[in-house]
C-alpha cells in the first residue's frame, strides 16, 4: 500500500515515515529539501531496514506535482506535511507563506482529484484555536482569528480541504497538533532547526550543549500557577503514530464524515518552568536561563481535550514529559557528536 508523504524528510514527516514503514506501508517522499536534508533517508533506512523513495521537487510547481501523481498511479493516501512553519518569519514574509503553503496544497488536491487519489491527511495546528475560551480545548471549540500569516495558512488550508471534500471525490482528515517535541529513541532522526530555534525545546537542548549562551524564558507574569505559559507537549513519535492510524482509517473506509478533525495532544499541560525542570532532572544538565519580557503573540495557556481522538482513532499519547525531553537531549548530543567527526 503506497503512501505519499510530503515533507517526509522534515521533523514530523520523518518520524511518520518510520511509523508507516514499521506497519508495512510503502512510502514515497516528496520534499524540496528547503529545511531538511536528503541524508535523513539513510537514517530512516537504518531504523526500519527499508529505504523510502525520495523525489526532490517543489510542490508549488503544478506540472511537476501532476506528473508525479501520474507516474505513481497506485498511491492510496497522501500525508501532507510540506509547509513553512515559522510564526515570526510569516509575519515578515506573508506572501511567501501564503504562496508556499496554499499553492502546494491546491496542487496536491488537483492532482489527487485528476488521478483518483481520495485520501488526504493534513498537518494542522492547535494555533487555529488561538487562546481558547474553555480548557481543555476540544475539536468543537471555535476557530479564532489567526495571530499570524502562518496560523492563517493552517485555517485557510482546512477550509480549502473542506470545500474540496464537498465538491470532489476526496476526503480529508486534519490533525491539529499541540506542541510536538522529542525525537526517535534511536537518536537518528529529530528536529533540526535552521539557525536560531524559535521553539522552546530545541532552544533548551542547544543551550545545554553550549551552542546558545542562555535560554530566555518569555515572561513569568502570566496568570498561571508559576507565571509561565502552559502548553500541551506531545512526543513526536506518538504524533507520528496517529498519522498512520488516520490514513488507515481513510483507506479502510471508517470515516464518519468526509472531513474529520482530530486534536493530537496528551491532555496535560506543562508550564515553561516545568519543562525546564523536567529537562534538568532527567538529563542532569543545569540550564542557564533567565526570565525576560513576554514574547508578542504568545497565548497564556492551551492544552487539548484528546477524548475524541482517543475514542474515534483508538489512539492515545503514551510518552510522558520526561521521555520527551530526554529523547530531545539524546538527539541533540548525537547530532553534535556527528558534526564533530
Ligand atoms: C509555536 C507557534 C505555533 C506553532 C508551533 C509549532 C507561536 C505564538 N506559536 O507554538 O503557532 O504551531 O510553534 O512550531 O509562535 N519559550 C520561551 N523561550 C524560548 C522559546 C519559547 O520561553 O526561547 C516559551 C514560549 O513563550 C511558550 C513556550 O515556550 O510559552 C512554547 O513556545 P514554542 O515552543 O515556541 O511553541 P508555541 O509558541 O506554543
Amino acid at each position: 500500500m503506497k503512501i505519499l508523504v510530503t515533507g517526509g524528510t522534515g521533523y514530523i514527516g520523518s518520524h511518520t515515515v518510520v511509523e508507516l514503514q514499521n506497519k508495512g506501508f510503502e512510502v514515497v517522499i516528496v520534499d524540496n529539501l528547503s529545511n531538511s536534508s536528503a541524508d535523513i533517508v539513510d537514517n530512516i533506512e537504518k531504523i526500519t531496514g527499508v529505504r523510502p523513495l525520495l523525489e526532490v521537487f517543489d510542490l508549488t510547481d503544478f506540472d511537476k506535482t501532476m506528473d508525479f501523481f501520474t507516474r505513481h498511479n497506485d498511491i492510496k493516501g497522501v500525508i501532507h506535511f510540506a509547509a513553512y512553519k515559522a510564526v515570526g518569519e510569516s509575519v515578515e514574509k506573508p506572501l511567501m507563506y501564503y504562496r508556499n503553503n496554499l499553492v502546494s496544497l491546491m496542487n496536491i488536491l488537483e492532482s489527487m482529484i485528476a488521478n483518483k487519489v481520495e485520501n488526504l491527511v493534513f498537518s494542522s495546528s492547535c494555533t487555529v484555536y488561538g487562546q481558547p475560551d474553555e480548557l481543555p480545548v476540544s475539536e468543537k471549540a471555535p476557530i479564532k482569528k489567526a495571530e499570524s500569516p502562518y496560523g492563517n495558512t493552517k485555517q485557510i488550508s482546512e477550509e480549502i480541504i473542506q470545500d474540496s471534500v464537498k465538491a470532489y471525490d476526496v476526503k480529508g482528515i486534519a490533525l491539529r497538533y499541540f506542541n510536538p517535541i522529542g525525537a526517535h529513541e534511536s537518536a537518528l532522526i529529530g528536529e533540526l532547526p535552521l539557525g536560531v530555534p524559535n521553539n522552546l525545546v530545541p532552544f533548551i537542548t542547544q543551550t545545554a550543549i553550549g551552542i546558545r549562551d542562555q535560554l530566555k524564558v518569555f515572561g513569568d507574569d502570566y496568570p498561571t500557577p508559576d507565571g509561565t505559559p502552559i502548553r500541551d507537549y506531545i512526543h513526536v513519535v506518538d504524533l507520528a503514530k496517529a498519522h498512520v492510524i488516520a490514513v488507515n482509517r481513510m483507506i479502510e473506509g471508517k470515516m464518519k464524515k468526509d472531513f474529520e478533525v482530530f486534536n493530537l495532544g496528551t491532555g496535560k499541560g506543562y508550564s515553561v518552568l516545568e519543562v525546564i525542570n523536567a529537562f534538568e532532572k532527567t538529563t542532569g544538565q543545569k540550564l542557564n536561563y533567565k526570565i525576560v519580557e513576554r514574547r508578542p503573540g504568545d497565548v497564556i495557556e492551551v492544552w487539548a481535550d484528546p477524548t475524541f481522538s482517543n475514542q474515534e482513532l483508538g489512539w492515545k499519547a503514551e510518552k510522558g514529559i520526561d521521555e520527551m525531553v530526554l529523547s530531545a537531549w539524546n538527539w541533540e548530543k548525537a547530532l553534535r557528536s556527528k558534526n564533530k567527526d
